[in-house]
This record gives structure tokens, C-alpha cells and sequence, in this order.
């Protein structure tokens, strides 16, 4: 089932998503239906979007929310664990990680400020499987001073991704961009209104081939 029937359907806790981001869910996160895997999501809200996870993602699924607010500890039920702290606190996300393995799933649906992002970014995407899927979303937040953000403003989560861009494509920029870490263990960035996706894997082989007959 679609994660846009299972919102539209909910009668449990409160979800609270922009419309226009369950295709997106949908088109990265069905991979991992019926599979065992660690999804964590950073902001627990009313905890509704946990429930979503669960729901969609099925039984063997561990779904780890982590917010600072002390209450979302009562969120937790079986498949869903909740842990209490920031974000931005590497002791923290270094502890969570320790108790559940590495994140499969990252979703950064927390504080939104830029700092918050990055810092956690930072902590996490080298950490996670291989094969992972790094989702921010409400990125407009990007473009808001009181967020850090701003119009090409140094420091925005959107300048972040515009200088990942020239990292993911460092093989071809002769030279004027080192290749790093992200070049290495990422596959695509996936931009949309507000949402960027990082699909992580290994690229084994970069050639271009002709095959055909003339
Ligand atoms: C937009 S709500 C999450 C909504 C929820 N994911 C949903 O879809 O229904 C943002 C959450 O992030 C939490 N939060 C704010 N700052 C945080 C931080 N530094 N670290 C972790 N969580 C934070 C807030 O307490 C709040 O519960």
C-alpha cells in the first residue's frame, strides 16, 4: 500500500507532511518493504509519522525516532523505540547508533535549522549502510533567515547540496575538485520542492560504452 492510502486512512496519531512528498517516500523507501532494516527519523512530532513508517514499511522494520522533547518518549510501541536528544549532539546520535546498528534510512524531519541539518548530516551519512537513503525534507526552511537560511546565503542546506553536487561529479572536473568520501559512497542526489534525497552506494565502475551495430 501506497504511504499517500495509508496517510489519507490514518485514525491513529497525528501525521504532519506536505502532500507533495509521498511519491517521494514511495519511490525511494519501497525497497524496503518486508526487508529488516533501521529506519531512524529525526523529529517525532505527534509521533503519527512513526506510525506511518511501521504501517508502510511492515513487520520487520525498526523504526527509531529521536526528538529532544522528553514526552516523545511515550510514543514508543513495538517496532518503534524513541530516544531523547538533539540532533546536533554526535555523543547522542554516536549512542543510538551503538544500540540499533547503522540507519538504513535517515530522515531529518527535526529542528530545520541549517546548523541542525548539517551537523547531523555530517554525524550520519558516513555512519549509515552503504546503501542507504538520507531524506531531508522542509528544506524551504533553507530560504528563511530566522533558520540560518537566506537566498545563496553561505551556510543554507541548499548551498550544502550545490557544492555536493560538484563532489558527486568530481571525476570530471579535471582536477578542480578533489574527489572526497561523498564522491565515493554516493550515487544520486535527488532534488525536489523542499526535499533532498542522497541515494548512497558505490559506483564500481565509471566507463562509457558503446554497444551496438552499425
Ligand atoms: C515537524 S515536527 C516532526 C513531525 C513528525 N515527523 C511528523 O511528520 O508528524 C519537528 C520535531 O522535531 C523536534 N526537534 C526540534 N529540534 C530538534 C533537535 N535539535 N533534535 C531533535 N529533534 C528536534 C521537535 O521537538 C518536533 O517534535
Amino acid at each position: 500500500m501506497s504511504t499517500w492510502s495509508i496517510f489519507l486512512n490514518n485514525e491513529k496519531r497525528i501525521v504532519h507532511k506536505w502532500k507533495h512528498y509521498f511519491p517521494i517516500y514511495d519511490a525511494f523507501f519501497s525497497r524496503y518493504i518486508n526487508r529488516p532494516h533501521m529506519f531512524m527519523e529525526i523529529g517525532c512530532g505527534q509521533g503519527g509519522s512513526l506510525q506511518l513508517w511501521k504501517n508502510a514499511l511492515g513487520p520487520h522494520a525498526q523504526i527509531v525516532g529521536i526528538d529532544i522533547r522528553p514526552e516523545c518518549k511515550k510514543l514508543e510501541e513495538d517496532q518503534i523505540a524513541v530516544r531523547i536528544g538533539s540532533q546536533a549532539d554526535d555523543a547522542f546520535l554516536a549512542d543510538v547508533l551503538e544500540e540499533f546498528g547503522s540507519p538504513d534510512i535517515v530522515l531529518d524531519d527535526g529542528s530545520h535549522i541549517m546548523r541542525d541539518i548539517y551537523a547531523s548530516f555530517a554525524f550520519l551519512y558516513p555512519r549509515m549502510s552503504p546503501t542507504g537513503i538520507y531524506m531531508v525534507e522542509d528544506l524551504h526552511t533553507a530560504y528563511w533567515n530566522e533558520y540560518g537560511g537566506g537566498v545563496r546565503r553561505e551556510g543554507s542546506f541548499i548551498e550544502t547540496i550545490k557544492r555536493f553536487i560538484d563532489e558527486l561529479n568530481a571525476d570530471h572536473t579535471r582536477g578542480v575538485v578533489a574527489p572526497t568520501d561523498f564522491t565515493r559512497s554516493t550515487l544520486g542526489i535527488h532534488l525536489y520542492d523542499s526535499v533532498c534525497v542522497f541515494e548512497k552506494g558505490r559506483t564500481l565502475n565509471k566507463s562509457a560504452l558503446k554497444i551496438g551495430k552499425l
